[in-house]
C-alpha cells in the first residue's frame, strides 16, 4: 500500500499522499490541499517545495552528489565534450556518433547571428554590463524569429528553436565582449569545436589569429559541464515559470538570464573575484573578513560560500578547484588572488561559525581564478555560467512543456490592512 502523510487541522483529518523518487526522495502531495482543507502551505524561498517532477538531475546535498540523466558529473567532465552533454540533458540519452555528428553539425550550421542585431550594440552605453546585453539580445531573437512564438510547436520546429539558442548565444556572449573592450566582432569559425569557437570569437583579431591552448580549451569545457543542470534552482525555476505562461523559449531564457545575473545566484563568481580582490588590496587580512562575514549587523558575506542545496560539499567546486590548480600550473601563472582563495576557505573551514551552518565554497569560488587565467574579464564571468546553463534551461523548459504543466502561480497570506474606504485629500489630515 502506498504511503499517506496524515493532517490535523480544526480536528478534522485528512490524508495526503506521498510522491517518492527515484532514489527514495519524498514528498508531501499537496495539490489539493485548498481545495480539501480551504488551507494553503507558506514557504518563503521555496525552501521545501518542491514545484515539478522532473527526470533530468538528481542532486543530493547532503552526500554531495550531482547527476545529469543519471551520470555523474565527475565521469562526464572528465571524459565528455560540452555538446554532448547538452545533447544528453536535452534529450535524455547519451548521443550515438550518428546523433553528435547531426547535434555538431546544427550547431555549427545556426552560429552566424542575424546581421541587424549588430546594430543593437551600438546603442548600449560604454561599459554596459554583458549580463544585461545577453539577456536584452536573447529576448530581441523572438522578434527576429516570429514562428517561434507557439511553444506548441511539432517538435522539429522546437527543436530547431534550441539548436538556434545554442549556437547563437555563444556567438552574442563573444560579441557583447568585443564591443564592451572596443573591438571588431569576429565571426564564428564552423571547422572548430564548440568551445574553439568560442575562444576565437573571444580573443582572436582580424589582424592576428588566437592559438587555441589545448590546456584552456579544455577547461572551458568542463567549467561549461559542470554548470549544465542543477534542477530547480531560482534561474531554471524562472525559465520554467516564464515559460508556464506558454511564453516562448527566448523570451524564457532572456529571464533566465536575467535572474542568474543576481550575487546570491550565477553573478556570485563575479563577486567573488571582486571580493578577493577587495582582500588582497586591503593588506590580505583573511581573518579579517570571515570575522566580518560572522558579524550580523554588517551585510558583507563571504561570495562563494554556502548554498542552498549542498550542506556537505559542492562535488562542482571539489572538480573546479583541481582543474583550477591544472590550468595555473600548466600555463605557469601565479594568480595572488588563488592565495587569498586558499587561506579564506582554511580559515572559514575550520571555523565554527561556517561548520554550524554547514557554509562550504561553491562552484563559484575558484571558477572565476580559472575564467581569469583564460583571459576572461570579471565582467563576462556570469555570461559563462549562462552559456553553461543554457542546455539545462533549454531540457527544463521543454520537461514543463512535454508534461503540460499548468501557469506557475504561487499563493500568498494577506498581511496588509483590511478593507477601509477611500479618504479625500483634504480630509486626511
Ligand atoms: N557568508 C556568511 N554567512 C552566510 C553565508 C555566507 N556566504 N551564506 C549563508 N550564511 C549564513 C546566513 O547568514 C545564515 O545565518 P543565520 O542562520 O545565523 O541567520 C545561514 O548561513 C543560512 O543562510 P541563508 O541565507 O538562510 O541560506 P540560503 O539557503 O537562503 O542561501 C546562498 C544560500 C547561496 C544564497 C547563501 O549561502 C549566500 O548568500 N552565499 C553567498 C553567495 C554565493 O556564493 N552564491 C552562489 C551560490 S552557488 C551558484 C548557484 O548555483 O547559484
Amino acid at each position: 500500500m502506498s504511503e499517506k502523510a496524515k493532517l490535523i487541522l480544526e480536528g478534522k483529518e485528512y490524508e495526503l499522499p506521498v510522491v517518492i523518487g527515484t532514489e527514495n526522495e519524498k514528498a508531501i502531495d499537496i495539490s489539493k490541499l485548498l481545495e480539501t482543507t480551504g488551507y494553503i502551505t507558506l514557504d518563503t524561498g521555496f525552501k521545501n517545495t518542491g514545484s515539478t517532477k522532473s527526470a533530468i538531475t538528481f542532486l543530493d546535498g547532503d552526500n554531495g552528489i550531482l547527476w545529469y540523466r543519471g551520470y555523474p558529473i565527475e565521469q562526464l567532465s572528465e571524459y565528455a565534450s560540452f555538446l554532448e552533454v547538452a545533447y544528453l540533458v536535452i534529450y535524455g540519452e547519451l548521443p550515438t556518433q550518428k546523433e553528435l555528428d547531426y547535434f555538431q553539425r546544427s550547431i555549427s550550421h545556426h552560429t552566424l547571428v542575424h546581421e541587424d542585431m549588430k546594430r543593437f550594440y551600438e546603442a548600449y552605453p560604454t561599459g554596459a554590463h554583458p549580463m544585461g546585453v545577453l539577456s536584452s539580445m536573447i529576448a530581441s531573437m523572438s522578434t527576429f524569429y516570429p514562428g517561434s512564438q507557439n511553444p506548441n510547436r511539432p517538435f522539429k520546429d522546437i527543436e530547431l528553436t534550441m539548436h538556434r539558442l545554442i549556437a547563437k548565444m555563444a556567438t552574442l556572449a563573444a560579441q557583447a565582449n568585443k564591443v564592451s573592450i572596443g573591438h571588431p566582432i569576429m565571426y564564428p569559425k564552423n571547422s572548430y569545436s564548440y568551445t574553439q569557437n568560442f575562444l576565437h570569437m573571444m580573443f582572436a583579431l582580424p589582424t592576428a589569429d588566437y592559438e587555441i591552448d589545448p590546456v584552456v580549451d579544455d577547461a572551458l569545457n568542463k567549467l561549461l559541464i559542470l554548470h549544465a543542470d542543477h534542477e530547480q534552482n531560482c534561474s531554471t525555476s524562472t525559465v520554467r515559470i516564464v515559460g508556464s505562461s506558454q511564453s516562448n523559449l527566448y523570451s524564457s531564457i532572456s529571464a533566465g538570464i536575467a535572474a542568474l545575473w543576481g550575487p546570491l545566484h550565477g553573478g556570485a563568481n563575479q563577486a567573488v573575484i571582486e571580493m578577493l580582490e577587495r582582500i588582497k588590496n586591503d593588506g590580505g587580512d583573511v581573518q579579517k573578513w570571515v570575522d566580518k562575514a560572522k558579524d550580523k549587523n554588517d551585510s558583507f558575506r563571504l561570495m562563494g560560500f554556502g548554498h542552498r542545496v549542498y550542506k556537505n560539499f559542492d562535488p562542482r567546486a571539489k572538480i573546479i578547484k583541481k582543474a583550477c590548480d591544472d590550468v595555473l600550473n600548466r600555463l605557469g601563472i601565479h594568480d595572488p588572488v588563488l592565495d587569498i582563495a586558499k587561506q579564506l576557505e582554511e580559515v572559514a573551514l575550520k571555523d565554527p561559525y561556517f561548520i554550524e551552518r554547514k557554509l562550504y565554497p561553491n562552484v563559484d569560488f575558484y571558477s572565476g581564478i580559472i575564467y581569469r587565467a583564460i583571459g576572461i574579464p570579471t565582467e563576462m564571468f556570469t555570461v559563462m555560467f549562462a552559456l553553461g546553463r543554457l542546455p539545462g534551461w533549454i531540457a527544463q523548459w521543454k520537461e514543463m512543456i512535454e508534461h503540460g504543466e499548468p501557469i506557475g502561480r504561487p499563493r500568498q497570506v494577506y498581511t496588509g490592512s483590511t478593507k477601509r474606504d477611500y479618504v479625500p485629500i483634504p480630509k486626511r489630515g
